[in-house]
């Protein structure tokens, strides 16, 4: 099956019982039990939930895992996950990160003693050097949020199952239409469904998938305890977005190449950072693990005031928080995504007062181009 008819049909997108073309929204709390004494699939909406379950399935299934577990955002799939290590556990994760996972792991994980290392993750041997006896878990994001930094996937987990250390792989950027961090080795995958998978802003939501039915009930169980379930109007409108996920990231994939070239090439450009770019230092690897660009970029203008001559000028992407939408949204890391790390973790990982993110829709390629143009030339 190709990827495309995957998206589509290698999950059930029907309602077995009736026929219904879509999977119904079972909008209950609870379960009426006919034997108090007998196991039943499901018994309330927080340890499962018939609709939650499809959306789980579909998942897992474009990301060729068994198990899936949808949550209430990116983050609670993030927190369960980083919530499977102890006191005195370490971590190594790479240094271009989502703002929100690094804030995970400084109002949590330090509080809890558990301890954190941030490598370079272009360099595969820097993720070996950090392991130490304590050493329990690797956080991979490629391409990172907001850097489009490329971690050697295959490599770094090859490093991770020699050292017994759990992987965890963040695939929000790329979508498991591009990328499958499970078949490179990855333990467990984390999305980000606000983003591309539901794709139209209207939902937020978080997924983990594992083939390692021990990790599942670990991270089930760290579910059902902490309560970060996915609500069911969520997990319908999720499951809508993903029957068009293939038409959505080809053409804003498209969209972005164009824009990362037109933006190279621009004189009021320092630096653009895209993969689809010979410039890009993880191009190489991303062309082996990866069957996509993906598109989302970011680039840097020369400080914060050209920033807001551009934000002032520019007419058709949105303004906000958040990146995967049908359209194109900028982003200003430094105050949004970026805004609860200190300046100098910021300034430390080339996340600059210049630098802006954009998350390319699906108009018009030739538009969204002269919009840019037009806003640049107010600088
Ligand atoms: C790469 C990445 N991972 C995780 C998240 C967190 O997702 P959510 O906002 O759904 O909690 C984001 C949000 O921007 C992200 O960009």
């Amino acid at each position: 099956m190709k990827k495309d008819t995957k998206v589509l049909h290698s999950y059930e997108m029907k309602d077995k019982l009736t026929g219904a073309a879509s999977i119904p929204k079972y909008q209950v709390s609870t379960f009426h039990q006919e034997n108090i004494l007998a196991n039943q699939e499901f018994v309330y909406s927080r340890f499962g939930n018939p609709t939650i379950s499809s959306v789980e399935k579909a998942v897992a299934s474009l990301e060729n895992g068994k198990y899936g577990i949808a949550f209430s955002s990116g983050v609670a799939a993030i927190s369960s996950v980083l919530l499977l290590l102890s006191s005195g556990d370490h971590i190594i994760m790479c240094n271009d990160i989502y703002g929100g996972t690094y804030a995970i792991v400084k109002d949590i994980l330090e509080k809890f003693s558990i301890e954190v290392s941030f490598v370079d993750e272009e360099d595969s041997s820097a993720w070996e050097k950090e392991i130490r006896e304590n050493t329990k878990m690797i956080y991979i994001e490629t391409p990172s949020n907001p850097l489009l930094k490329i971690t050697d996937i295959k490599r770094v987990c090859e490093i991770a199952k020699q050292n017994e250390l759990i992987s965890i792989c963040d695939n929000t950027f790329m979508t498991p239409y591009f990328q499958n961090p499970l078949d490179l080795g990855v333990d467990v995958v984390i999305h980000s469904a606000t983003k591309f998978l539901n794709g139209h802003s209207d939902v937020v939501a978080g997924l983990v998938v594992t083939n390692n039915r021990a990790l599942q009930e670990r991270i089930k169980s760290q579910q059902v305890n902490l309560g970060g379930i996915l609500g069911v109007e969520d997990g319908w409108l999720l499951m809508r977005g993903l029957k068009t996920l293939a038409v959505r990231i080809e053409k804003s994939e498209l969209n972005a190449k164009k824009i990362a070239k037109y933006l190279a090439n621009h004189p009021k450009i320092p630096k653009v950072h895209h993969p689809s770019l010979k410039s890009h230092i993880g191009r190489e690897v991303q062309l082996n693990q990866a069957s996509g660009f993906g598109s989302v970029l970011s680039f840097e203008l020369k400080n914060q005031e050209q920033v807001l001559q551009l934000f002032n000028a520019i007419n058709y992407p949105l303004v906000a928080v958040s990146l995967g939408g049908v359209e194109s949204i900028l982003s200003y890391p430094w105050s949004m995504s970026h805004g609860g790390m200190p300046s100098s973790e910021k300034q430390n990982r080339g996340i600059t007062k210049g630098l802006i993110r954009l998350s390319v829709g699906i108009e018009n390629a030739q538009d969204l181009i002269q919009d840019l143009d037009q806003a640049l030339k107010t600088i």
